[in-house]
């Protein structure tokens, strides 16, 4: 018998995690969607054909027997639904940020545990086909041993909008939003190294942008929405293996393009993720190399092989590649950039 799935949030994200349950090939069935807008939740249901709608996560865990569900909501209701739906016996995937900070993070991890399920983090930079090339390089010693990686996601005006910019229902603002891929993304490639100590800066200057971002924004919204999040995040976090990672992340900065990006460098070869060029030495000469072909990350290809991911982990037919582990310590590092630039001291971690 097909294993039931259902959605709790059925915005934009949602989406791609119902589009990965219904091409997944497996023997898998959207089963029930729920959103505390209930409206938005029957036109999700009418669009996915979803046979049943919901008002909320409680009414849906009571009414079905869900083995799979995916957390889409705004960051502040990822731990109570999370939870809920733990405890209501489904194995879960939450969206990043898997909370609004570290102590929500570790109380889903218990209930994860508590009740034998699996609970994933939609780390989902993880699958791309960049992240497992240059995982692997790492691991085959390529790059050698691995002192220093600098990660940028910045955005010149790039405030998404709506809750984004609440704190009370996003926890914060780039750092927590985009911020959350990259450290992610280098922590994983890395090995997963413990953090040590993090100095983190944030800035609150600029604002929403709302009057420049108000021609794409006039479709959802005509209200000014609340923006009292960081505009820029920069922060320095230290490992357990030596290595550094800096970061730099905003929702608007005046520059003149948007940037994503990331380097690794090792004492034998550096590796640039956006371009998969290696910069290394070769009897005496400086050399590139570039590796062809090795892909890149494909924003809706990689939500399907995420949740094929873990409709496979949650089966045990597969180790889940983005554990609920890996996700405190990320809100960990989170949580010490946040504590760091309030004290403007070095944090020091566990
Ligand atoms: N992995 C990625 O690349 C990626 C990209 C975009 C968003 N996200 C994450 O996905 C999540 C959702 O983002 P979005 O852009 O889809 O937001 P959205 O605003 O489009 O959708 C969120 C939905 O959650 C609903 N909701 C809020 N609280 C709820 C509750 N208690 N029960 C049921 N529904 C509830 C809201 O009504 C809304 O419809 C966020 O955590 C965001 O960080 C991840």
């Amino acid at each position: 018998m097909a294993v039931l799935a259902g959605i709790i949030g059925c915005g934009g994200i949602a989406h791609n995690h119902a589009h990965g349950y219904i091409h997944s090939g497996k023997d898998v069935k959207l089963a029930a969607c729920c959103d505390i807008d209930i409206e938005k939740a029957k036109r999700f249901a009418e669009e996915f054909d979803i046979p049943h709608f919901y008002g909320s996560c409680e009414e849906m865990l009571a009414a079905e027997e869900l083995g799979l569900v995916s957390v889409c909501t705004w960051n502040s209701a990822h731990a109570p639904c999370t939870i809920a739906a733990l405890n209501a016996g489904a194995n879960v995937i939450c969206e990043k940020p898997m909370a609004m900070n570290a102590a929500e993070a570790r109380t889903m991890e218990k209930a994860a545990q508590d009740n034998r399920k699996l609970l994933m983090v939609g780390f989902v930079r993880r699958q791309g086909a960049d992240a497992r090339t240059a995982k692997k390089l790492i691991e085959d010693g390529v790059l050698g041993e691995i002192y220093y990686a600098k990660a940028q996601y910045l955005r010149r005006c790039g405030f998404p909008g709506g809750w984004f910019g609440d704190s009370s229902r996003s926890g914060g603002g780039p750092l927590i939003d985009l911020g959350v891929h990259v450290i992610d993304l280098a922590r994983y490639v890395m090995g997963c190294p413990k953090p040590v100590s993090v100095y983190g800066i944030t800035d609150y200057r600029l604002g929403s942008r709302f009057d420049l971002r108000m021609a794409s924004w006039e479709a959802h919204t005509k209200e000014r929405p609340v923006f009292d999040v960081e505009n820029l995040a920069l922060a320095m976090i230290k490992f357990d293996n030596g290595a550094t990672l800096q970061v730099e992340t905003s929702f608007n900065l005046n520059r003149k393009d948007d940037v994503g990006s990331m380097e690794i460098y090792g004492d034998k070869a550096g590796l640039n993720l956006d371009n998969f060029e290696l910069y290394t030495t070769y009897d005496g000469l400086n050399a590139n190399v570039n590796l062809l072909n090795t892909g890149s990350f494909h924003f809706s290809n990689d939500f399907d092989r995420e949740i094929a991911h873990f409709i496979d982990a949650a089966a045990g037919e597969t180790e889940c590649i983005a554990p609920a582990r890996d996700g405190v310590v990320l809100m960990e590092i989170l949580d010490a950039v946040y504590a760091s630039a309030k004290s403007g001291q070095v944090e020091m971690m566990g």
